[in-house]
């Protein structure tokens, strides 16, 4: 099983008809499923959601453009987990450090809200990644499907680790720790502070780091 999925991936009949809308319209976006980001050798994996159309669909790099990635990789970067400097660009040189990231659903879906069918169809992907990663030994869950996701790849029942923000769940070879996710939505509202959201990637750098 390949990591990544093929550029013109047709999966899912409704996200891929959606990309080529959106070349059509944004024909200088990147517009294909979008490429985990770090390196495989990595201890901890991030979960995001999917790319936001006009953050990481346009840029090409998990959470790059938009309002979480502003929010993720200020985290990621004070905590020794990213190097370098965040321009909201994949070219801007950003190295991560120990950790990589990677998305629940590798295609932007309308409205963020991917379909239950559209989050089964590309967990493949998922699995391949954390396959992949043999020294994996903490995942960050940004939000629930991105949780789910990671509990149906890791078989792992949902009842005996349900979401909870700042939860970490010791399953058999990695810990489990979930967060609200990132977005604009989530701090704007105040479901999310940059607080919380410092102290849930503190805890997963020393769940998968020490
Ligand atoms: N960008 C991503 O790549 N993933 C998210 O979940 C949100 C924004």
């Amino acid at each position: 099983m390949t990591v990544e999925p093929h550029r013109d991936c047709r999966l899912c009949p409704r996200l891929a008809a959606f990309r080529d809308r959106n070349k059509d319209e944004y024909p200088d976006f990147f517009n294909a499923p979008v490429p985990s980001f770090g390196a495989t050798d990595a201890r901890l994996l991030i979960v995001g959601l999917a790319p936001g159309l006009k953050g990481a669909n346009h840029t090409g790099r998990p959470f790059t453009g938009d309002w979480a990635g502003d929010l993720l990789y200020k985290m990621l970067l004070k905590h020794g987990l990213a190097a370098g400097h965040y321009d909201k660009r994949a070219d801007d040189g950003l190295k991560l450090v120990g950790c990589a990231i990677t998305n629940a659903v590798r295609c932007v879906p309308p409205e963020n809200k991917p379909l239950p069918f559209e989050i089964k169809a590309c967990r493949r992907y998922l699995t391949a990644q954390i396959a992949a990663m043999p020294n994996v030994r903490a995942i960050l869950a940004l939000g629930k499907v991105a949780h789910d996701s990671v509990c149906d790849t890791l078989a792992v029942r949902k009842s005996q680790v349900p979401f909870k923000h700042g939860a970490a769940y010791h399953l058999d070879a990695v810990t489990l720790v979930s967060s609200y996710h990132c977005s604009r939505y989530n701090t704007n509202t105040g479901v999310l502070t940059e607080a919380m959201f410092d102290a849930v990637v503190k805890q997963a750098k020393k769940a998968a780091l020490g």
